[in-house]
């Protein structure tokens, strides 16, 4: 593996990924169009693909196979996907702008949005549902998926976001809404594509757990620095909107500078938590390094 192949690894994944997502989702011609029409809206041709990522980087460790990986990876890109399009909605962020396109609500309303978003959840559990391997490991998968996306984790995040909307929130407050909303399915993302291959010890687990969380983290830290920092042109989504919100985020608490040093701080505690895995463990680095670096 080396480091210039890391370009090349990611746009095989990605284009590997927009095929098993197209492929997952209900076909357009089916009934009922519209709402069928706005799922593949929301999920295809768009966004930068990490969860996936994630899980391919992850399952190589534990040579999982590239089929149950794209299970996997369709299964949490299709919740993040619904989690956009609620969140983008007018009782939430009310956004119009999502990976350069009109938010799914703008294009097609209120009401088919939220079906959208609705939709997209059922059918990642039934993509996960319908995987080959061994039961048990399944439904371990099938649980942890639940738990990062519902109220214990994703959901409850967006809970607290909108919650704490004019609070000057405490640094562990921000991090705990972080680790929720944006952690949570990130650590899922790594765990569901280890778990497609041979068994972890409890110490893989240990390092991919701290691994996660750093990234995790990192993710979201970047996310506002980003919302603070870039044009709506290169991010796809309206650039300035945390502080036109009024939404408590790194760069409202800690200001851009020390949020720069956090973001670096946590890549340097996920390239240490990969360590035990050697050379193995370089396209996990890479992306925390892309998790960091991105500029969208
Ligand atoms: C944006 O996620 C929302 C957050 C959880 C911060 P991404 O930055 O991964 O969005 P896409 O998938 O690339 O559009
Ligand atoms: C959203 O966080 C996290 C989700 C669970 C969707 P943000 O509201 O900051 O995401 P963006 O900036 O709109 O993508
Ligand atoms: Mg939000
Ligand atoms: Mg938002
Ligand atoms: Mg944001």
């Amino acid at each position: 593996m080396s480091a210039a192949g890391f370009a090349d690894w990611m746009r095989s994944v990605q284009s590997g990924m927009e095929q098993a997502l197209a492929e997952c989702l209900p076909a357009e011609a089916a009934l009922p169009q519209e709402l069928h029409a706005a799922m593949r809206y929301a999920v295809l041709d768009g966004g930068k693909r990490v969860r996936p990522l994630l899980v391919f980087a992850a399952g190589a460790l534990f040579a999982a196979s590239d089929a149950e990986l794209a299970r996997a990876a369709a299964a949490v890109e299709m919740i993040h996907a619904y989690s956009l399009v609620h969140d983008d909605m007018p009782c939430m962020d009310d956004d119009a702008l999502r990976r350069g396109k009109p938010t799914v609500h703008v294009k097609y309303g209120e009401a088919t949005a939220l079906l959208v978003g609705d939709a997209l959840q059922s059918q990642a559990f039934l993509v996960l549902a319908e995987g080959t391997g061994d039961p048990a490991r399944k439904l371990a998968m099938l649980r942890l998926l639940a738990e990062a996306s519902g109220s214990a984790g994703m959901c409850g995040g967006q809970a607290i976001d909108l919650a704490s909307v004019g609070l000057a929130l405490s640094l562990e407050e921000l991090e705990q809404m972080h680790r929720l909303k944006t952690g949570a399915l990130l650590r899922a993302s790594v765990l569901l594509g280890a778990w497609c291959g041979k068994a972890l010890t409890p110490s893989d687990t240990a390092a991919l757990d701290a691994y996660a969380a750093a990234v995790g983290l990192a993710f979201q830290v970047v996310d506002d620095i980003l919302d603070a920092t870039a044009d709506s042109a290169v991010l796809g989504k309206t650039a300035g909107k945390d502080a036109a919100d009024n939404k408590p985020t790194y760069v409202s608490i800690l200001g851009l500078a020390q949020s720069r040093a956090l973001a670096e701080k946590l890549r340097a505690d996920a390239h240490r938590a990969v360590q035990p895995f050697g050379d193995q463990g370089l396209r996990l680095r890479q992306l925390a390094d892309l998790i960091v670096e991105r500029q969208s």
